[in-house]
């Protein structure tokens, strides 16, 4: 099952702004990080059992600069993504990881690396082969 986890939504939590300034984004807005080392987005998905997972987070940078990050999950460093221009910051686009979810609660956290901060963050798509999470858990 795949679900969606916008960035505006607790349990996420954004080291900034959630903003709606550039279209083109689901839910009612996107994380605008701070732009500074460390400031962080993070998301808390859930699987019922343990099992490989794909991650797709959505996000858009309007310059020509990466926006490196750590993927940290459950507190493990997973690997840096480059978050490399998209083209404009209406111009969404997705990079995709893949990890072994532990049953339960995985946190996912987006940590920048440079002065620069984080792209803006929209979502993550995760998905899991096991069946969705109780509707009221
Ligand atoms: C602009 C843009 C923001 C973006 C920021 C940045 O201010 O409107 O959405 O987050 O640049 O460079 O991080
Ligand atoms: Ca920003």
């Amino acid at each position: 099952a795949t679900v969606r986890y916008e960035a505006e939504n607790a349990p996420a939590t954004c080291d900034g702004t959630i903003d709606s300034n550039h279209a083109g984004f689901s839910g009612t807005g996107f994380c605008n990080a701070r732009n500074a080392v460390g400031a962080a987005l993070q998301f808390t998905v859930s699987a019922s059992v343990g099992t490989a997972a794909v991650l797709v987070v959505r996000y858009a940078n309007g310059t020509t600069t990466n926006r490196p990050a750590d993927v940290f999950v459950n507190g493990t460093l997973l690997q840096t993504l480059p978050f490399a221009g998209t083209g404009a910051w209406t111009t969404w686009s997705g990079s995709t990881l893949t990890f072994n979810a532990i049953t339960g609660n995985n946190t996912i956290r987006f940590s920048p690396t440079t002065a620069n901060g984080l792209a803006n963050i929209d979502l993550i798509d995760f998905t899991t082969e096991g069946p969705p999470p109780p509707a009221n858990n």
